[in-house]
Formats: structure tokens, C-alpha cells, sequence
């Protein structure tokens, strides 16, 4: 089956954010599963602009809108790229691409007479790009919940695009396709909204000249939300490109609930203008706010560094926190500290330390070679009767667009999964010379259920699966979506490996605010304490190139004393070549501040600062430790603070 799945193009007037993240992340999971079933997929996202807000923004920064978008398309791709976004193409409305088919569209329906020219005199919102009659005002301003900005008053010619005389087949087609707008509040809003009476939509400016000409009559440029919503056919080649015949219609066009009345209402009837098929589904999701119920933005300062927190949690984390957050139909809270919990309980807590635990036990019971199994008992069967249902529930919740709902069913069998390994306790079969047929099934049992979280984790973090098959013995064809529920795929005799920690636990304890956090080991459960204390297995090889990135040097430490309120903090004062450095490191437990005053220690000196507890850490000095043992590595002679470690 052919699987067209698209976002919204972003206006490229700032950076990106983690809310705005949800939207990309959600089309990525929906395409990745639906390459898992074989489906042959496009998936397109890309830039909005020729919006008149990228003109004010770029004259604020006193820069030529197509150079300052041009860099803020860049951050965009960047983190796309950071967040393994899986997208097959990516358009810019200034691409000409696009504009060729925009103008080519803009004749057509004016040939049609579906477009006129007349006089427009009303209001419009620049942060919305929205036109408003001033009736729909709220006080004198934008009625768009979210915006209650200033608007402006506009007066000129312009052309119209009649919405009107759609207006009627447009509802029958809603009415007909119960499942064209999801979820069910958003296609109630859509209908009370067209009922109410479509107005003719003005659809060409005059007052600015950025954005895409009305090709036979030059002085206007064709409004924004006409010329970007044609972005899904144009990156298809319309009007008679190969693409269009594969992938039109889309199947799923997803977004925030702010631009569902575009996608519902004038985008379908600039297709059945043009006589094109309508999107099988448009999707409205909610929004990301912030605890206190407000928007993310840049303007309240609350807005984090994407980039940064890809970097401290992993692409993986972050992708799973949005997705499993944000229930259908209702907005989801960001902040780090939720992000922060369900990491540590959902990721390292349950899965990384199923994972773990389970392979750490094949390794230490039968040296890491997976064993035949036995007879099944009914803790078996039943093991393999929830992972049909939880396979069926995520299939189910998928084709309804529903992340949160499918994570919620996996999480099940995670669960589960962490309960088979507490009511089999393997550690006590092990002890006993009658029960070794009984742990060789169990132990087979763990294996299969990490391969089966593999691939039902596939779609929503996809550095996972690749980790697990090389956990695995390295086979890549090991994540088969349809074989989530079968079991008896992976041969005895493979040789497994325990492996690092998939999602090291953020220790959150010591800090006081989730800024401030630093990853560590999970507990280990009580009965593995001796497993956990085997060594960590040696790290992916890397080249001589790679290791000389790093640049460690010799410091003299010249004061130390512990960091206020908390346990494990020391701040240290390091000499470097003549600079003094300041140095957080979590190693109060072990060091009192005297012993280290006047010791060479080595320190990674070129390490991005960050902020603990406030204080900005320029550098990080190497300790080697084994369970509770830890140990400063320090320069046996005095060398200048500064000699280089290679
Ligand atoms: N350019 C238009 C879309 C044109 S599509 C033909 C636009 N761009 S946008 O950059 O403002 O928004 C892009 C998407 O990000 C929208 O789906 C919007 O709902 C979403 N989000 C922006 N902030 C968001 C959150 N805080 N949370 C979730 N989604 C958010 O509108």
C-alpha cells in the first residue's frame, strides 16, 4: 500500500522549539510503523515562507528575508536530523518548485472563476496570518485564543477565492467521512464552524512584495496560507507528476489543533476546485504548554534549547517523552522535570532495566548463549497471549493516529515482562540442580521478550532497535513488525550480550531543579546486586581521530570545598596553563575537600561548560570507580598545570 503522510511546513521566522518538535515526531513514528508493515511510504515536512511575519522578523534582525531564512531552515534540518526524523522530502515554499505550481493553481481557479478580484476591507493578524471582519474581533483583536493580538487594518484591492460556493459539498463529504477530521471534538468544531457560514476568502496583498506573484497581475503576491498549503501537491510535482499519481490523496495530514480550520476547510476546497481527492484523514493534535498552562515561546523566555536537550537525554528519551505525553484531544504539559521522571521510570527504570537485567542474567547463568527452551508453563502462555493483545491494541491506536495509546499498551508488556522476571526468579532455579530445564526456558523466554520490545519500540525510538539486535547477536532482521507476537525466532545457541545501560537513570536527587542533572547507573534490583557489579562491557571501538578530540590536560587544584545543600558536590578551582578553572564533580562522598587541595588531577578540558547548582562547570576531572569505590586520578609527579595527556 501506498502511504502519503505530511506535516505542517513551519514558518522558519525562529528557531524551532520541543513543542513544535511534537507535530514532526508524531508524522515520523506514524511513517516508521508504516514502513515496519511494508508499506511503501512518503513522508514530507518542510518551510512556510512566504509569510509577511518572516519579513518583520527578518527586518528586526536587519537581514534580507530569503538569507535570514535561509539560516533558520538550517536549525530546523539540524534538528530534525538530531530527532531521526525519517522524512523523504523536505520543501520550501520559496523553492521554485513550488512557486511555479502555486501560480500555475492561482490561473487556473481565476480561469475557473472560482477566483475574482474585488476590494477587501477588514482586519488582518500578522502573528496568525490571518484575515479577520470585525465582527469576528474580540475587543479590537485577534480572536484566536492562543493570539489575542493587535490587529491591522486593512483596505485594498484584492483577489477572492469563493469558499462559499464549496461551502455546502464540503459538509456533505465531512458528513459522509466520519473519519476525515480526527479526532471527533475537532470535526465537531469544523462543522459548527462551516455551518455558521463560509465567507469568500481574501487571498492576494498588495502592501508588501515577499511571497509569490499573482502570475497576470504582478503587484499582488498570493496569500500565505493559499500558496503554503499547496506545498503537498507541488512536492509531488503537480499537476501531473509521478509522485502525485503514487501518493494522492495523503492518508494522514497531521498538525496542532491551531490550523485544523486550514486544513479543513480551505484546504480541501482548493482541491475540489481543482478536482482532486480529498487527504483520507487530517489530524488535529493539541498543544504542548508549559505547568502553568502557558505557551512555549520565546518571547516568555521559557523556551530550552532544543539541541541542548537532545544532548543531555538522547534523541530517544525525548522523542517518547512527547510522544507518550500528549493524550488525543487534550493539550500535554512539558517541562524537564516531567521529562526527567518518565525517563527514569518508563525508560531506565522498566525497559532499559528489563533489557538488562534479563540478558545480564543468559550471560551470567549460561555465559551468555542463549539455551533451548523447555516445556512452557501457564506463566509462558500468558506472556504470549498479552503480546497479541498489545500488538493488536498499538495497531489499532496507530491507525488512529494515537502515540500516547499505543506507548500505554507497550508499557503493558513491559510491565509485564519485569513481573515474569520477579515470579520465575531465576537466581533461585539456578541454585537448584532439578529446575536447570525450567531456567533454560525462562531464560529463553527474557530473550524473546526483549526482541519483541525491539520491535514494538521500533516506530517511536528508532536508535533502539539497532542496539537490541546487536544486544542480540547482531542480527538487523531480527525487527520484523509482524513478528511482535511470534515467538520462537531467535535460535538457541545465539550468543547475547548484557550490554551498557539503554537509558542510564538521571540522578535528580542531589539537584534541585532538572537543569541540574547528571545520568548514573539505575539501581540495581536487590537479588543482582552481584550481577550489577560486573564490569561494564568495553565501549564501540573508535579511531585515533575520534580520541583526539579530546583534550585532557593536567590541573593543579588550588581550592576545593563542597557545594552547599547537597552530598556529592565538590566545586574545585583548577589551574590549567595559567587559568583557573571552576569544576563541579560529583565525588563529595569520597574526598574531603582538604585531601585534594594541591593535587594534579586530569581534566577534560575541552568539555562543554554546563550549570550545575548554579555554577558553571568548565570541565570535568577523570575518577575511575567500581560499585562503592572511587578514585581521583592524579599525577603521580608534579607536572605544570597544563601538561597534555595522550
Ligand atoms: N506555517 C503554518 C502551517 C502551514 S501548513 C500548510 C504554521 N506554522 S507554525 O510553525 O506556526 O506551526 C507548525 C506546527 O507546529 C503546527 O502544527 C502547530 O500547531 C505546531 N506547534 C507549534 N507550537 C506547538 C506546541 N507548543 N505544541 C505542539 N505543537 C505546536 O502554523
Amino acid at each position: 500500500m501506498n502511504y502519503y503522510i505530511t506535516t505542517p511546513i513551519f514558518y522558519p521566522n525562529s528557531s524551532p522549539h520541543i513543542g513544535t518538535a511534537y507535530t514532526t515526531v508524531a508524522a515520523d513514528a506514524l511513517a516508521r510503523y508504516h514502513r515496519l508493515l511494508g508499506d511503501n511510504v512518503r513522508f514530507l515536512t518542510g518551510t512556510d515562507e512566504n509569510a509577511q511575519k518572516i519579513v518583520r522578523t527578518a527586518e528586526a534582525h536587519q537581514m534580507d528575508p530569503k538569507a535570514y531564512v535561509d539560516g533558520v531552515v538550517l536549525r530546523f534540518q539540524e534538528l530534525w536530523n538530531a530527532l531521526d526524523i525519517s522524512y523523504d522530502d523536505f520543501i520550501r515554499t520559496t523553492e521554485q518548485r513550488h512557486e511555479v505550481v502555486v501560480q500555475q493553481i492561482f490561473s487556473k481557479l481565476y480561469d475557473q472563476g472560482d477566483i475574482y478580484k474585488s476590494e477587501y476591507s477588514g482586519w488582518y493578524c500578522t502573528p496568525c496570518e490571518t484575515f479577520w471582519t470585525e465582527s469576528k474581533l474580540v475587543e479590537g483583536k485577534c480572536p484566536n485564543p492562543d493570539c489575542l493580538r493587535e490587529v491591522e487594518l486593512l483596505k485594498e484591492e484584492s483577489y477572492f477565492f469563493r469558499l462559499s460556493k464549496y461551502q455546502d459539498a464540503l459538509l456533505k463529504h465531512i458528513q459522509e467521512h466520519p473519519e476525515f477530521i480526527q479526532p471527533v471534538s475537532r470535526r465537531n468544531e469544523m462543522i459548527r464552524f462551516i455551518e455558521s457560514g463560509l465567507e469568500d476568502l481574501c487571498v492576494s496583498r498588495t502592501t508588501f512584495k515577499w511571497g509569490i506573484k499573482v502570475p497576470f497581475d504582478p503587484k499582488h503576491v498570493v496569500y500565505v496560507w493559499l500558496d503554503a498549503l499547496i506545498n503537498y501537491i507541488s512536492a509531488l510535482g503537480y499537476p501531473d507528476g509521478e509522485l502525485l499519481k503514487e501518493y494522492w490523496p495523503a492518508n494522514v495530514q497531521i498538525m496542532g489543533k491551531d490550523i485544523v480550520r486550514f486544513h479543513a476547510v480551505i484546504w480541501p476546497i482548493i482541491l475540489m476546485a481543482l478536482g482532486l481527492p480529498l487527504p483520507k484523514v487530517v489530524y488535529g493534535h493539541g498543544w504542548y504548554l508549559t505547568k502553568d498552562g502557558g505557551k512555549i515561546s520565546k518571547s516568555r523566555g521559557n523556551v530550552q534549547d532544543s539541541f541542548e536537550l537532545i544532548q543531555r537525554y538522547g534523541s530517544d528519551a525525548i522523542r517518547y517523552f512527547l510522544l507518550r505525553e500528549m493524550q488525543v484531544g487534550t493539550d500535554g504539559t512539558y517541562s524537564e522535570d516531567n521529562l526527567v521522571d518518565r525517563l527514569n521510570s518508563d525508560l531506565a527504570n522498566d525497559f532499559g532495566n528489563f533489557v538488562s537485567r534479563s540478558l545480564a542474567m543468559v550471560v551470567k547463568f549460561r555465559e551468555g548463549i542463549v539455551p533451548r527452551p523447555g516445556q512452557d508453563t501457564l506463566l509462558e502462555q500468558e506472556l504470549r497471549a498479552l503480546s497479541s493483545e498489545v500488538k493488536k491494541s498499538v495497531d489499532e491506536s496507530l491507525s488512529r493516529c494515537d502515540p500516547a495509546g499505543a506507548l500505554e499498551q507497550i508499557w503493558r508488556f513491559v510491565a509485564r515482562c519485569n513481573k515474569y522476571v520477579d515470579e520465575t526468579a531465576p537466581w533461585a532455579l539456578a541454585k537448584q540442580g532439578d529446575q536447570q530445564e525450567r531456567l533454560n526456558t525462562v531464560l529463553y523466554t527474557f530473550v524473546e521478550c526483549v526482541r519483541i520490545l525491539g520491535i514494538l519500540t521500533a516506530p517511536f525510538m528508532p536508535g533502539i532497535p539497532p542496539r537490541i539486535c546487536t544486544l542480540l547477536g547482531g542480527d538487523a532482521g531480527l525487527i520484523r513488525w509482524e513478528e511482535a507476537d511470534q515467538w520462537g525466532i531467535i535460535n538457541p545457541e545465539t550468543c547475547v550480550q548484557k550490554g551498557e545501560q539503554l537509558f542510564p537513570r538521571i540522578d535528580v536527587s542531589q539537584f534541585s531543579t532538572a537543569e541540574e542533572t547528571k545520568p548514573m547507573t539505575p539501581e540495581p534490583k536487590q537479588e543482582e546486586q552481584a550481577t550489577a557489579l560486573e564490569f561494564e562491557p568495553i565501549k564501540e571501538e573508535i579511531s585515533i581521530e575520534e580520541f583526539s578530540k579530546l583534550d585532557l590536560r593536567v590541573g593543579k587544584v588550588l581550592s576545593a570545598e563542597k557545594v552547599p545543600k547537597t552530598e556529592k558536590l565538590l566545586k574545585l578551582e583548577i589551574e590549567i596553563s595559567g587559568e583557573v578553572r571552576t569544576v563541579v564533580s560529583g565525588i563529595a562522598k569520597h574526598y574531603a575537600p582538604e585531601e585534594l587541595v594541591n593535587k594534579f588531577v586530569v581534566v577534560v578540558a575541552n568539555l562543554k561548560p554546563t550549570k550545575l547548582r548554579g555554577i558553571t562547570s568548565q570541565g570535568m576531572i577523570l575518577a575511575a570507580s567500581h560499585g562503592e569505590v572511587l578514585e581521583v586520578l592524579m599525577a603521580a609527579k608534579d607536572l605544570p598545570g597544563g601538561a597534555q595527556v595522550k
